[in-house]
């Protein structure tokens, strides 16, 4: 996909530069540069026999729905794929088009994922994988109440349920329509021994949160006797994948310290921090701060080690313990990504491959410039500070 994309880019680049230069713009040839840009961008995203031969060899997309479907039996680039594919021109009345009917989205998960070696992992087993490393050791019992930070499209407050049966989990997520996806998973799925209730809030706004929805502590199905504190406090705050994107971070593990039960609350999250220190002034750090703002992660959240435990501890906690996982991480979700894009790529829109091979890309230097830390933290409450 690179070269192809050099030479997309290559071919793009020579065709705006000729309109921007001067020497061309007051030639005749300098005139018409536009209109072949225009072509040749029209060509690019058009439904036409001949857009399709030029789609293919620039990796934006496989427009023969039987080579999408060869795509999606052989993993890219494999000896019996492109002989089949070799023969797409003789005629059949069927052949493999119909491969988005067979296709079935049987969870939302979206985190980054914790890979074997092997890379053979599926993504649902990597996001659970994640889950387990976050959730597991840390006192999960039948009568825990967790709140769940973050909670994506709620997969993982399923698997949580399954996992541990606590009595209650409570889910906030900054997204409405994640949450109505997550509240249609819920009510489709069976989880005896805990109730699952999920809400729309900002993790940044927890006391407010709470103050505004009795219900959190309210009794329904489960009393709230039933939970370990039996009142209104969290036995967990749990945060995967997510607590980088909240303004501020800081603020958060303050708010968090203070819903947890004094001394014996834990919280547990798969977080992002510096690796080095970010720089301080000058172009780098505008390209710093531009960076994290278009994937909207406060700058402030970005810190080091040092300075992201002092906050732990500045928001009341003890016994921190943080492992740093990125190698598990980083190159794993990078190669499902291709190996995904490799099979299924030609079902979607271009552009939808194009923002992946951006974060595959992104993933692939992260993980060779080791600028950032993935890390799984686990600390106990401390006492209740005034
Ligand atoms: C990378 S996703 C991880 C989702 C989920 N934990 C999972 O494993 O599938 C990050 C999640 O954080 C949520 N999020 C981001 N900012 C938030 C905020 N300020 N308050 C609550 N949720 C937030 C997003 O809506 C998104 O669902």
């Amino acid at each position: 996909m690179s070269s192809r994309f050099a030479v997309f880019v290559a071919l793009v680049a020579g065709l705006t530069l000729s309109t921007l230069h001067p020497f061309t713009q007051s030639s005749r040839l300098g005139s018409l540069s536009p209109v072949c840009l225009g072509f040749l961008l029209g060509l690019l995203v058009a439904e036409t026999p001949i857009a399709s031969r030029l789609q293919e060899p620039l990796g934006l997309t496989s427009r023969h729905p039987d080579r999408v479907g060869l795509d999606i039996l052989h993993s890219q680039g494999s000896l019996e794929g492109e002989t089949a594919k070799s023969e797409l021109d003789q005629r059949v009345t069927y052949g493999l088009q119909h491969a988005f009917l067979n296709l079935e989205v049987t969870g939302w998960w979206f985190n980054m994922g914790l890979w074997d070696k092997d890379r053979s992992m599926r993504f649902q087993d990597a996001c659970k994988a994640l889950v387990e490393k976050v959730t597991s050791q840390i006192g999960i019992q039948h009568d825990s109440h967790i709140l769940d930070v973050g909670f994506g499209c709620g997969d993982q407050d399923i698997y949580m349920a399954q996992l541990y049966q606590p009595a209650r989990i409570t889910g906030i997520t900054i997204e409405p329509i994640q949450h109505h996806a997550a509240q249609e998973l819920v009510k489709r799925t069976r989880t005896p021994g805990t109730e699952i209730q999920l809400y729309v809030a900002d993790a940044s706004n927890l006391p407010e949160f709470l103050e505004s929805t009795p219900s959190v502590f309210g009794t329904s199905k489960v009393t709230a006797a039933a939970t370990a504190t039996g009142s209104r406090q969290f036995t967990h705050v749990i945060s995967i994948d997510s607590a980088y994107h909240y303004n501020t971070r800081a603020q958060f593990l303050h708010n968090a310290s203070r819903v947890l039960a004094p001394n014996t609350g834990r919280i547990a999250m798969a977080d992002m921090i510096l690796a080095k220190p970010a720089p301080t002034s000058g172009f780098g750090r505008k390209i710093f701060e531009t960076i994290f703002s278009a994937v909207e992660v406060p700058v402030v959240n970005m810190k080091t080690m040092e300075a992201y435990k002092q906050d732990l501890m500045d928001a009341g906690f003890v016994d921190i313990e943080i492992e740093c996982v990125e190698d598990q991480v980083f190159s794993g979700l990078a190669a499902y990504i291709e190996n995904q894009t490799g099979r299924l790529g030609g079902l979607v829109k271009p552009g939808v491959n194009w923002s992946y091979w951006g974060l595959c890309k992104g993933l692939r230097w992260l993980d060779r410039s080791k600028w950032l830390h993935f890390v799984i933290v686990k600390a106990r409450n401390g006492p209740r500070l005034s």
